[in-house]
């Protein structure tokens, strides 16, 4: 009886998994499997862009110089927006070859998505900090994110009295993580008592900077840098301090949801001949949003308010502080995204009888993205 019953219940087991497998086999609600990257890389992009990314020197189609997606000094700093961008609409979005066709149509945005993400494998070194990090630069808080770049930088007085402030800054990368970073500063302005119009060269400065953490998940970034700034400018004429600064600092920047951002920059500013300069502590820190024109694909506006905060420690006397708020937009002019124009305003919210609102404006050339005359 014992043995009828275990069989009876072997045979009752044997059909309620056949009728499972019957059940498993009828076609139940359709699930999207996620894309493979890896099979849509090879299959539509490895003819070019070749099996391993590199563009295949020497077994190229066209004559014409291709990404290495293996390279990670490249491949890290340019955002997933931008590849996404090349991806659905083909080449010309971005001022690159047509010959990069458009896949929009034909690999929907998770085929593309899925081939980007095995794209990003070619890089195996995870010390470079990713592109979506390099957020857009502020007028006064220095971003976190090391950068190839050259900008012109205008401060201007927003009252009659001329007083113009004009700046160029030169950015490179060395390594992974680190920047160095030159600045030669100019300035113009009337001469009161007297009259006439002085200017020149004011204090050079030469910084580095080196990435302490970063990561895309987390999205957000930490560094510290430090400039060195000498007295190059006639300390008379006002150009420049009269002894050599020490301004060491923390750069950090956060990414929220739907590209918005938050960039801190924490200063302090040390003059070797206390005689001649106060300590100085400054605080910086931008607040913005990005939008793009044409679907997320065009010209990019970010506005951004922006505020600092500066405590003077005198040797004698005591201490100040000072508070401006600095409005401003920032936009991309080229189709590369490689040239970008900011301009704002700094209001004072302190001392407001003896320190002017100014104009600030910026251009900025990411270099290594092209020449100043290519990708429009
Ligand atoms: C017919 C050849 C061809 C195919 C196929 C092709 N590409 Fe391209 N791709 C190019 C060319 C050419 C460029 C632009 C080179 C230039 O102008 O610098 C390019 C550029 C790119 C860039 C921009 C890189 C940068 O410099 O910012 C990305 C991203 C890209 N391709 C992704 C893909 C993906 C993903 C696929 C497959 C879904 C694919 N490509 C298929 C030819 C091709």
């Amino acid at each position: 009886m014992a043995i009828a019953s275990k069989r009876g219940s072997a045979a009752a087991a044997a059909v309620l998994l056949a009728v499972a497998r019957l059940h498993a086999a009828e076609p139940t609600a359709p699930q999207d499997p996620a894309p493979d990257g890896e099979r849509i890389y090879q299959t539509n992009c490895a003819t070019c862009h070749g099996r391993d990314g590199t563009g295949e020197p020497g077994k190229r189609l066209y004559s014409i110089e291709m990404p290495d997606f293996a390279d990670c000094s490249f491949v890290t700093r340019e955002p997933d927006a931008d590849f996404f961008a090349v991806a659905h609409e083909g080449g010309l979005v971005r001022a690159f070859s047509p010959i990069m066709p458009a896949y929009g149509q034909v690999l929907g945005e998770d085929g593309i998505r899925a081939a980007l993400a095995y794209l990003r494998l070619f890089c195996t070194d995870t010390r470079w900090p990713r592109g979506e990090l390099n957020l857009p630069r502020a007028q006064f808080t220095e971003k976190a994110y090391p950068e190839d770049e050259a900008a012109i930088t205008v401060d201007a007085n927003a009252n009659r009295e001329r007083d113009v402030r004009v700046k160029l800054l030169y950015e490179k990368r060395i390594g992974p993580k680190s920047q160095i970073e030159l600045g030669l500063p100019f300035r113009a302005r009337d001469q009161s008592p007297a009259g006439g119009t002085s200017g020149g060269v004011g204090d050079v400065s030469v910084g580095v900077k080196h990435v302490l953490t970063h990561s895309l998940e987390r999205g957000n970034i930490l560094s510290a840098g430090a400039e060195v700034v000498f007295p190059s400018g006639d300390e008379d004429d006002g150009l420049g301090k009269g002894t050599t600064v020490f301004e060491p600092y923390l750069a950090a920047a956060q990414i929220f949801a739907g590209d918005g951002f938050l960039q801190v920059q924490l200063l302090g500013e040390i003059p070797v001949d206390r005689d001649r300069a106060d300590v100085e502590v400054q605080g910086r820190a931008a607040l913005g949003w990005s939008f793009a024109q044409d679907s997320g694909f065009g010209r990019v506006f970010t506005p951004m308010i922006e505020f600092i905060g500066t405590g003077g420690l005198p040797r004698a006397g005591a201490n100040t502080f000072d508070a401006d708020l600095v409005p401003q937009l920032q936009m991309t002019l080229s189709r590369r995204q490689h040239l970008m124009l900011s301009a704002g305003v700094r209001i004072p919210l302190t001392r407001t009888g003896s320190r002017p609102t100014r104009v600030v404006a910026y251009l900025l050339w990411d270099w290594f993205d092209g020449g100043l005359f290519e990708g429009w």
